[in-house]
């Protein structure tokens, strides 16, 4: 596999991706601090399209940043009220305007399988920013860079993987992307009703992967190397009175940190509600303010390499 290959790709899914793809990943990943300090601008010239027809702070403005900092050039629809999606275009059709004024078409899109449809339609290479309830395959990639770097390694850890399982996209990205990995053990830790799918399970369970569903976090907190947070989606449920149920369903304090074996990283895409408290902030668990720039560096690393950048 040589970086060439993701040259004009579109990155849909995680499942795209092989082992040797996210090693690749990873390692462009890591030479991007110093293209930031270096004043080159690989992708001089080239345009990004950030379509967000759903609500996003950290997806769309690293991946705006992220194209900046290699020298390219940015357009926008980040409010789907205003763009014509709100007069009842289709996206297919959103899809063969946009790619006449970009070279690239990062998509934020509440329907699952969004991502999969823009990247049939487009004439060029579409990045899923979030599709649905379903994937959010660059913030898995960056959990990944900040584990790699925080564990040293991730062959062998363990995880816990908290919250909202069932609705949480960052988690199925994440759960795919940590089954390459082969000695990986994975805790699900949610409310009944909030379980991980059946469908991820099942990948997990032919790729050989451990698992294990609990309902309590502090079952598994004292042998876990690393706790990924995650938030209940409150904007996926049905009823309002469903998600009452859940929502304080787990909270993460410094105090319940003091059970781990050490100073184990505590991961969380963002936004957070109130699963992970502030007092969580000033202690050396908290990586989750790094994850935020490590996912300027991962979307700077995949941009150039399917744009094509010379660094
Ligand atoms: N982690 C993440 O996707 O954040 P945003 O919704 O703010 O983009």
């Amino acid at each position: 596999m040589t970086e060439r290959s993701f040259l004009g790709k579109s990155i849909v899914s995680i499942r795209d991706l092989d082992k040797e793809d996210l090693d690749l990943i990873l390692q462009e990943a890591e030479k991007m601090e110093k293209i930031i300090h270096s004043g080159k601008k690989p992708l001089d010239g080239k345009i990004m399209a950030a379509l967000f027809l759903e609500p996003s702070t950290r997806t769309r403005l690293s991946f705006e940043a992220a194209m900046h900092r290699l020298g390219g050039y940015v357009i926008t629809v980040s409010d789907p009220k205003s763009s014509s999606a709100a007069k009842g275009e289709s996206l297919s059709d959103t899809i063969r305007t946009v790619e006449n004024y970009s070279d690239i078409i990062v998509i934020r899109h509440p329907m699952e399988g969004s991502a999969r449809l823009a990247a049939e339609f487009s004439s060029v290479p579409i990045i899923n920013g979030g599709s649905g309830s379903e994937e959010h395959p660059t913030q898995a990639l960056l959990d990944l860079y900040t584990l790699k770097k925080e564990l040293k390694n991730i062959k062998g850890k363990r995880i816990a993987i908290v919250g909202d399982l069932k609705y949480g996209r960052t988690v199925h990205s994440l759960a795919y992307s940590l089954s390459k990995y082969k000695d990986v053990i994975i805790d699900f830790v949610s409310p009944p009703s909030l379980k991980i799918r059946e469908e991820i399970k099942s990948d997990l369970t032919d790729a050989g992967i451990e698992f294990h569903e609990v309902e309590s976090l502090s079952e598994v907190i004292a042998r876990v190397d690393s706790i990924y947070m995650t938030r209940i989606q409150k904007e996926r449920f049905a009823q309002e009175s469903e998600y009452e149920k859940v929502k304080d369903a787990f909270v993460l304090t410094k105090k319940l940190l003091e059970n781990t074996k050490g100073s184990i990283p505590v991961l969380h895409p963002l936004p957070r509600v109130n699963e992970i408290s502030y007092d969580v902030d000033e202690t050396n668990h908290a990586v989750y303010f790094k994850q935020i720039f490590n996912g300027v560096l991962v979307r700077m690393a995949l941009l150039n390499m399917i744009l094509g950048g010379k660094i």
